[in-house]
């Protein structure tokens, strides 16, 4: 089992990759690789197997081609910046929080094979309920569409 965490770097992605690591095991299976993709480098983590850091900007197709061409059974997306700064940064929020969940989702789709892509629900939970409560803001409007287009591209 192949797992890549993108935001890898980030607060929930070296939290994740540490329980993960404790476990050993995700869907019945024996992790054998681990990967951290982040704009910034990841603090490095030790684990009995390889856990490889690195560089992928996600607002860049072709660096996230690059990185998903190496098949990986789950990714976890997590590369994201926060409400605070996409408020605060339209374009910034557009490029990472849009478009750059947007290029994981087309890159995974265009290798024709079906990784598990776990994709921040937190926020979309959030999400859905701030736009029933027609809450709408930036960040959100962003968040929404992102997690339905991995619905379609992972159907799950
Ligand atoms: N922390 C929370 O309590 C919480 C709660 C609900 C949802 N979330 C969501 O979970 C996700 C991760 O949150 P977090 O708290 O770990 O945030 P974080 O800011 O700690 O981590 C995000 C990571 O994404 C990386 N990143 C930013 N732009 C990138 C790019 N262009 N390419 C590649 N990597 C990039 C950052 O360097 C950072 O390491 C976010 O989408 C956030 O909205 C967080």
């Amino acid at each position: 089992m192949k797992v890549l965490i993108i935001g890898g770097g980030g607060v929930i992605g070296q939290k994740l990759a540490r329980k993960l690591v404790d476990r050993g095991h995700l869907r019945g299976a024996d992790i054998a690789h681990m990967t951290l993709a982040d704009v910034v480098n990841p603090a490095p983590i030790t684990a009995g197997f390889p856990v490889d850091v690195v560089r992928v900007d996600i607002a860049d197709r072709a660096s996230v081609d690059k990185l998903i061409a190496g098949r990986y059974d789950v990714i976890y997306l997590l590369a994201a910046i926060v409400s605070a700064h996409a408020e605060e940064d339209f374009d910034a929020g557009m490029n990472i929080n849009l478009f750059g969940s947007y290029h994981v989702f087309e890159a995974v789709r265009a290798l024709g094979t079906k990784p598990v892509i776990v994709f921040h629900p937190l926020s979309l939970f959030m999400a859905e309920r701030c736009l029933t409560r027609l809450r709408i803001t930036p960040f959100l409007i962003r968040k929404h569409p992102t997690e339905r287009k991995r619905r379609l591209v992972n159907c799950c």
